[in-house]
C-alpha cells in the first residue's frame, strides 16, 4: 500500500498567516510567533484577544501607544482631505511642521522624507558635497563603533557593526569607527579629510549608550578645527523619548550639531523622517540636488505635527516615569546577579545582563508584556510616552517572576 503524503493542515487563522509570510514574504526577519491584531493605550491584542503590555512599541515609533483618540480623529479627518501632494505643490502642513522643529532643535532648516535610513542618506549626501567643495580629498566620516545607522548602503558604510555590513561590502570608503566616549581617538582620527562626524546621542542597537557632554564637546570643537560637519542621529534617542525633546539638550552647556536627524516616533507609526539643518549644511544642498516623492506629504505632517502638540504636555512624564522605571529596576539589581547595570535617559532604558537576554524576551511574552533585547545581552524598554507608573509596577512584577525563575533555574 503507498502512503500519501499530506501538507499539514495550517487550521487556525495564526497559522495561515504564518504560512502565507512564511511562502511568499523575504525570509529576513525572525518573527515572535504571535499576530498582533489591534491596541489600545499601552496594550497590543493578539488575534486570540491575548493581552500584551507593550514595552518596546514598535521600536520606538508608537509613542502615544494604540489608537490614541486625537491621532484618530486627525487621521481621519486628514485621510478625507488629502494623503499626497508630491513636492511639486505646497500643502498647508510641511512648513508649519518645519517650522516646529527649527523651534524645537535649534536648527534652522528641514527636509522631510520616510524614514531613518534615508535621512542619515542624505546626511550622509550634504557631508559629501560639503567636503567636495573645499577638497577632493576630503570625504572621510568618523563615526562610532557600536553604532546602528540603518540597512542602506550608504547608511550601513557607517554602521559601526560589523555584523550588519560584512554581506554587503565594498562600501563607502573613508569610513574610521572609533569608540564610543574615547576623546583621545576621536583626536587622533578627526583631520583636513574629515568632511563629517556622526554620532547617535544614546546608542540603541548598540546596547543604549549614553554619549557624555566633554566627548560632544569635543566632537563639536573638532569638527568647527577641521571645517567639518557634526551629524546628531535622534532616530531612536530624540524627539521625546529622552525627557527632552532631543537626547542632545540633556547636556549643560548645550552642543549643537550642524544636521540632526530624526524619524521613529515622530508622526507614530506613519512613516515619517526628517534632516533639520543649520543654514551652513543647507548651502550643501541646491535645487535638484536631492528630493523624495513621498516626503513630508499631508497626512504624515499632520499626524506629526498633532502629536507634538501631545508631546509638550508629555515631557515631564516621560522624565518622572522613566526616573521611576529605572528605581525600579535598580532594585531588581540588587536582587538579581546577572543584571549588570541599568542605564538610559527618559523612556529610554537598557538592562544590561551577563547572559543573554533572548530567553527573557520569550518568557515575557508567555506573560503578556513585549520587551526586547538588543546586542545580545542588553534587554532594552522603549515604551510608549503614555505609559503610567502603574504600568511600569505591572511590568516589574512580570520581570521579578521572570527572573525569579531563571534564578531558581540555575
Ligand atoms: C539610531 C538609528 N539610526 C537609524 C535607524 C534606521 O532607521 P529606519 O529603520 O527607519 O531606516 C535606526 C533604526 O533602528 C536607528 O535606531
Amino acid at each position: 500500500m503507498s502512503t500519501v503524503l499530506t501538507q499539514p493542515q495550517e487550521t487556525t487563522a495564526g497559522d495561515q498567516i504564518k504560512a502565507l509570510e512564511r511562502d511568499y514574504v523575504l525570509q529576513n526577519y525572525a518573527r515572535y510567533p504571535i499576530v498582533l491584531h489591534k491596541g489600545k493605550g499601552c496594550y497590543a491584542y493578539d488575534l486570540d484577544g491575548k493581552r500584551y503590555l507593550d514595552l518596546i512599541a514598535g521600536i520606538g515609533v508608537n509613542a502615544l501607544g494604540y489608537a490614541h483618540p486625537r491621532l484618530v480623529k486627525v487621521i481621519r479627518e486628514q485621510a478625507a482631505l488629502l494623503l499626497h501632494t508630491s513636492n511639486l505643490y505646497y500643502h498647508e502642513y510641511q512648513g508649519r511642521l518645519a517650522e516646529r522643529l527649527a523651534k524645537m532643535s535649534g536648527l534652522r532648516r528641514t527636509f522631510f522624507c520616510n524614514s531613518g535610513a534615508e535621512s542619515i542618506e542624505g546626511a550622509i549626501k550634504m557631508i559629501h558635497s560639503h567636503g567636495g567643495r573645499i577638497s577632493p580629498e576630503k570625504y572621510e566620516i568618523v563615526s562610532l563603533q557600536n553604532s546602528f545607522h540603518g540597512r542602506t548602503m550608504g547608511a550601513l558604510s557607517i554602521t559601526g557593526q560589523e555584523k550588519y555590513r560584512k554581506d554587503f561590502e565594498p562600501l563607502l570608503p573613508g569610513v574610521k569607527f572609533v569608540p564610543v566616549n574615547d576623546i583621545t581617538a576621536l583626536e587622533q582620527v578627526v583631520g583636513e579629510r574629515t568632511a563629517g562626524i556622526v554620532i547617535e546621542w544614546i546608542q540603541g542597537e548598540g546596547g543604549i549608550n549614553p554619549m557624555t557632554q566633554e566627548y560632544a564637546s569635543k566632537a563639536r570643537e573638532l569638527a568647527d578645527r577641521y571645517n567639518a560637519l557634526l551629524v546628531f542621529d535622534e532616530i531612536q534617542c530624540g524627539v521625546g523619548r529622552p525627557g527632552t525633546y532631543f537626547a542632545y539638550q540633556l547636556a549643560e552647556p548645550l552642543v549643537l550639531p550642524d544636521i540632526m536627524v530624526a524619524a521613529k516616533p515622530l508622526a507614530c507609526g506613519i512613516p515619517l523622517g526628517v534632516i533639520v539643518t543649520n543654514e551652513r549644511a543647507a548651502a550643501t544642498i541646491g535645487p535638484g540636488m536631492h528630493g523624495s516623492t513621498f516626503g513630508g506629504g499631508p497626512f504624515a505632517c499632520r499626524v506629526a505635527l498633532e502629536f507634538l502638540d501631545i508631546l509638550d504636555e508629555l515631557l515631564p512624564s516621560i522624565r518622572s516615569t522613566g526616573a521611576y522605571f529605572r528605581m525600579k529596576l535598580a532594585e531588581l539589581q540588587r536582587h538579581f546577579q546577572f543584571i549588570k547595570d541599568v542605564r538610559g535617559h527618559g523612556l529610554m532604558i537598557g538592562v544590561e545582563l551577563d547572559i543573554p537576554g533572548k530567553q527573557f524576551v520569550l518568557d515575557a511574552l508567555a506573560d503578556g508584556m513585549l520587551i526586547n533585547c538588543t546586542h545580545d545581552t542588553v534587554l532594552r524598554f522603549l515604551p510608549p510616552f503614555i505609559i503610567t507608573e502603574k504600568q511600569v509596577d505591572i511590568a516589574i512584577t512580570k520581570l521579578r517572576k521572570i527572573f525569579r525563575s531563571f534564578a531558581a533555574s540555575q
